[in-house]
C-alpha cells in the first residue's frame, strides 16, 4: 500500500455543506502542508448550486483557519474544482463524468477516484444508483490504478432494517473493499492508541477482565446544544443514534475486544464485531433499570443563559427526542460477564470531554482509611457516592478530548505516624511528551481512504451489531408504557436519575 496516493480525483458530493468547509478541505490542506497528498491529487466539489471554480475556491479559503490549513490551501487551491450537478439526475452525472475525464491528466484508466458522500442519508442510494448506471463505480480488479472507492458519512441507516437495506443496495454496485464507512472517532489519535496501549504493554492485559475490573465508564459530554440548522436532522436521531450507536459503541468495542492476530483491518474488525455481538439486549424491565434518557431544559452554560431543547429553532413541538442517554450496558462473554459498561452522552452538559475510565476492583479487605464508627452499610454507601474516594486505589483514565492523556491512580502512604493512604497519579500527556498537537481525525481518515487502507473504517457487520443493540434501547424508550423522558438543566451534569445506574457499584459519573 502506498503512503501517498497516486493520480487521484477526490469527488465530494455535498460540497456546499458544513462538513466540506469545516472538516474535509482543512484536513486535505493539512495533508498538503505535510507533503502527504501529492501533486497528482485533485479535488472536485459537487453540489446543486451554480458556482465557478474560483468562487468555490474563494469560499473555501474564507472558511480556512489560520495556520497549517491556510498555508496548505494556498498550495492546493489550483487543484480544487467545482461542478454543479443534481446527484439524482442521470444526465448531470454523465456531465460530471465528462468533466472528471477532462480533468484527469493521466487519463481515465490511470486515475483512481474516491467519491465522498457528504449528503443527506436519503440521497445516498440515489447517488450511488446514478454513479453505477453511468459505469463510474466499476473496477476491474483490486489493484487497478483506476480504482473506485466510496466514503459514506454517518448516519449509516436509521435502524437495523434501513442499515441492512442500504448495505444490500451498496453491495449491488460495489464490492465491500470499495466501501469506506466513516466514523470520525476512529481517526482520533488517542482512540487509535487504545489498541496500542492494550496490546503492546503486557502489564494491563492480565488484569483486563471481570476478575480485576469492577466497571468501565465511557463519557462523551458536550457543552454545545443543537447546532444552527441541524435541529431537523438531530430531532430525527437524538443522542442514541447520533453518538451512542456509532462513536460510543466503537470506543466500547476497542476497550473490550480480544487481541487481534495481526494489525490487518479485518483481524481488528473481527474482534470488534465479536464484542458488539455480545452486548446484552435488555428486556423492557431491564431497560427501565439500566437506562436513562433525557433532554435539556433552559439553564446556563459557561456563564451564559441557554434555552431548552424544545425552544431551539426547528425542533418540532412535542418532540420526545433525547439529548442525553445513559446506559448500563453489559458484554455477555467470558471476559466481561457481570462488568457494567456505563455509557453516557449528552448535549449541553457542564463541559466538553470524552473519556474512558477503567475502574479496578477495590482490595478484598479494606485495611486502610476506614473511618471509625461507620457501619458496614454506611461505609459501602460512602464508597459508592465517592466521598471516600481515597479508598479506591486504581482507576485508569484514557482522556480522548480535550486533553489527550492517560493517567493511572493508585494509593500511597501519606508521610507521618499514621498509616493513611492518599491518592497519587501517574500521568502521561500527549502534548507534553510529543510537543505537538494531534492531527484532526479527518486528516488521518481521508489519507487512509485515498491510499486504500480500510482499517479505521467500519465493516457492515459492525454496523449491523451496533444497530441490533441500539434498536432494542430506542424501541424500548418509545414503547407506550416506557418511563417519560427526564429533564436536566443546560449546563448541568445531566439528570439525577442517571446516578441510580451505579446501584451496587462503587463510584459515580465522571466530571472530567
Ligand atoms: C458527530 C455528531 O458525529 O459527533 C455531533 O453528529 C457531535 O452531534 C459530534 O457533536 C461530536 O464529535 P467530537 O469529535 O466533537 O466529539
Amino acid at each position: 500500500m502506498a503512503s501517498k496516493p497516486d493520480a487521484t480525483q477526490l469527488v465530494i458530493f455535498g460540497a456546499s455543506g458544513d462538513l466540506t468547509h469545516r472538516k474535509l478541505i482543512p484536513a486535505l490542506a493539512r495533508l498538503e502542508c505535510a507533503g502527504q497528498l501529492g501533486s497528482t491529487v485533485s479535488i472536485i466539489g459537487v453540489a446543486r448550486r451554480e458556482m465557478s471554480d474560483d468562487a468555490f475556491r474563494a469560499e473555501l479559503e474564507a472558511a480556512m483557519p489560520q495556520g497549517l490549513e491556510r498555508e496548505g490551501f494556498q498550495s492546493l487551491k489550483d487543484r480544487v474544482f467545482y461542478h454543479s450537478a443534481d446527484v439524482t439526475s442521470t444526465a448531470d452525472i454523465h456531465a460530471l463524468q465528462t468533466r472528471l475525464r477532462g480533468l484527469s491528466p493521466s487519463g481515465d484508466a490511470n486515475t483512481g477516484r474516491l467519491f465522498y458522500l457528504s449528503l443527506k442519508p436519503e440521497l445516498f442510494a440515489k447517488t450511488l444508483g446514478s454513479l453505477a448506471e453511468a459505469g463510474m463505480l466499476a473496477m476491474e480488479n483490486r489493484d487497478t490504478p483506476a480504482w473506485r472507492r466510496v466514503v459514506v458519512e454517518k448516519p449509516f441507516g436509521h435502524d437495523l432494517a434501513s442499515a441492512r437495506t442500504l448495505n444490500q443496495y451498496m453491495h449491488q454496485h460495489l464490492r465491500e473493499y470499495q466501501i469506506y464507512r466513516i466514523d470520525h472517532y476512529l481517526g482520533k489519535e488517542t482512540v487509535q492508541n487504545i489498541l496500542g496501549f492494550r496490546f503492546h504493554n503486557t502489564i494491563f492485559e492480565p488484569l483486563w477482565n471481570r476478575h480485576h475490573i469492577e466497571l468501565v465508564q465511557i463519557t462523551v459530554a458536550e457543552s454545545i446544544g443543537v447546532e444552527k440548522g441541524r435541529a431537523g436532522f438531530y430531532d430525527e436521531n437524538g443522542a442514541m443514534r447520533d453518538v451512542v450507536q456509532n462513536h460510543m459503541l466503537q470506543l466500547l468495542a476497542l476497550v473490550a475486544m480480544e487481541a487481534p492476530a495481526t494489525l490487518d483491518g479485518d483481524d481488528i474488525r473481527n474482534q470488534k464485531v465479536e464484542v458488539l455481538r455480545a452486548l446484552h439486549l435488555p428486556d423492557p424491565a431491564d431497560l427501565a433499570a439500566s437506562s436513562v434518557r433525557a433532554r435539556y431544559v433552559a439553564g446556563e452554560v459557561d456563564g451564559k443563559a441557554a434555552i431548552g431543547y424544545l425552544d431551539e429553532l426547528g425542533v418540532p413541538k412535542g418532540s420526545q427526542t433525547e439529548t442525553y442517554a445513559a446506559l448500563r450496558a453489559e458484554v455477555d462473554n467470558w471476559r466481561w460477564s457481570g462488568v457494567p459498561f456505563m455509557l453516557r452522552h449528552g448535549k449541553r452538559m457542564k463541559k466538553k470531554f470524552t473519556e474512558i475510565k477503567v475502574q479496578f476492583r477495590t482490595p478484598p479487605v479494606q485495611l486502610f482509611n476506614r473511618p471509625e464508627g461507620l457501619s458496614d452499610r454506611e461505609f459501602r454507601k460512602k464508597l459508592r457516592d465517592g466521598s471516600l474516594c481515597q479508598v479506591r486505589p486504581n482507576i485508569l483514565t484514557i482522556s480522548i478530548q480535550p486533553s489527550e492523556a492517560l493517567s493511572l491512580s493508585f494509593g500511597v502512604k501519606r508521610p507521618g505516624a499514621n498509616m493513611v493512604m492518599t491518592p497519587a497519579k501517574l500521568n502521561f500527556n500527549y502534548e507534553d511528551v510529543f510537543q505537538c498537537e494531534s492531527a484532526p481525525a479527518y486528516q488521518r481518515l481521508l489519507l487512509d481512504a485515498l491510499i486504500g487502507d480500510p482499517t479505521l473504517f467500519l465493516r457492515s457487520d459492525e454496523i449491523d451489531a451496533s444497530w441490533r443493540y441500539s434498536d432494542v434501547i430506542i424501541d424500548g424508550w418509545r414503547a407506550a408504557d416506557a418511563r417519560p423522558i427526564s429533564e436536566y438543566p443546560a449546563g448541568s451534569w445531566g439528570p439525577e436519575e442517571a446516578d441510580a445506574l451505579f446501584e451496587g457499584c462503587e463510584g459515580g459519573w465522571s466530571r472530567g
